[in-house]
């Protein structure tokens, strides 16, 4: 957040009807941001750090001010030049309905933009997929030096292992090998079953190379999850299901639960007919890196996944974990872009409503 997140003075350089707009929307006051706006004061302007009228709003801790600042045209998502969101000064503020209003008018916003994006998309990650990878210590990163996954994460790994394994004799799958952290922890809680889908050769490669294809249960589908969906259904159904890719968005997050939570497994009776999540007593869970360096965008794609797994008849409850030691600048060197910059990781637990 900029030194002066306060929002207690606009700049200088805004024009004087500009500076009395972010001044009218950091007192709330309604009536002088119409009359501004009439006198054609653009809602379009910032201050010298970049904060929009509905940052000026949220510090205002005004709900009617922030909803006619979002109504007259400012994005939910708007971010000021230290990359802080209008909710981090709701926050600031300990203004909890203003957060809120944010976090309603961003999920509103992003399920509109997936109807109007929805149809067929090209390859997310044709250029991950194609391109080396490279196992580097406690790291393992793209051509562009993105991490893939990172070491830190086994904790959360660990917990995602126990959920969807919680005792010897699943079956479970994992979508997404990566370091193989969620797998190493899986085999240790002795599954029946133990199906792996990697779509990238290199680590596909490694994987034969570290003999997982001759560990007890383990079954690998090398290939993309998407194109692998018949394979995926024969060997279900499935007690546990973890999916963690890379350089995928929330579409396809959202069309792997459409494909696997509402499609019928096609193992062979007693279990053919059911879906490959098990019926009951099945868990279902994801890395919830959703919107993982702003907590705005991650509480609005919490929100839309609690929702969208709740209309194919899941219960979604996230289990809070401490992530505070992540916001380490050391942690990231060489890496291009952090993907986790928040102080609590929410695990997510998925299960069939009773
Ligand atoms: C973040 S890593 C998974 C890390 C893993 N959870 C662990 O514990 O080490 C993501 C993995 O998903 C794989 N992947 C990416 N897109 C995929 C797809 N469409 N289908 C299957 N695997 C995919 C990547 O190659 C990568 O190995």
């Amino acid at each position: 957040m900029t030194e002066d997140s306060s929002c207690s003075n606009s700049s200088k350089s805004e024009t004087p009807l500009e500076a009395e707009l972010l001044n009218a929307c950091f007192k709330g006051d309604n009536d002088r941001i119409k009359s501004l706006l009439r006198q054609d004061a653009t809602i379009w302007c910032t201050d010298e750090t970049g904060r929009t009228p509905l940052h000026f709003a949220a510090a205002s801790g005004s709900v009617s001010t922030v909803r006619a600042v979002l109504e007259a045209g400012i994005p939910w998502n708007s971010l000021d030049v230290g990359g802080y969101t209008a909710g981090d000064y709701a926050e600031q503020g300990d203004h909890s309905d203003v957060y809120n209003e944010l976090v309603d008018a961003g999920v509103r916003a992003e399920m509109v933009l997936s109807l109007v994006n929805s149809g067929k998309r090209a390859v997310p990650n044709e250029d991950y997929l194609s391109n080396p990878i490279e196992y580097s210590g406690d790291r393992l990163i793209d051509a562009q030096r993105n991490g893939v996954m990172m070491e830190w994460e086994e904790p959360l790994m660990r917990e995602h292992a126990k959920l969807i394994c919680p005792e010897p004799g699943r079956a479970v799958l994992n979508v997404g090998f990566g370091m193989g952290i969620i797998d190493e922890a899986l085999q240790e809680l002795k599954p029946r079953r133990h199906v792996i889908v990697e779509a990238h050769p290199d680590v596909h490669k490694h994987m034969l190379s570290q003999g997982w294809d001759k560990k007890p249960g383990v079954t690998i589908v090398f290939g993309r999850w998407q194109d692998k969906l018949d394979e995926i259904c024969r060997l279900g159904p499935f007690d546990g299901i973890f999916f963690d890719t890379f350089g995928e968005f929330y579409q396809d997050l959202a069309e792997f639960h459409r494909a696997i939570l509402s499609t019928p497994s096609k193992s062979p009776s007693p279990a053919g007919g059911e879906p490959i999540l098990a019926r009951p007593g099945g868990v279902y869970s994801f890395f919830n890196g959703l919107g993982g360096d702003h907590k705005l965008f991650h509480d609005v794609y919490c929100r839309i996944v609690t929702l969208e797994l709740g209309r194919l008849g899941l219960d979604v409850d996230y289990t809070p974990i401490v992530t505070d030691s992540v916001i380490n600048p050391e942690l990231w060197k060489g890496i291009k872009r952090p993907y986790w910059m928040l102080k609590q990781y929410n695990l997510p637990i998925c299960t069939w409503r009773t």
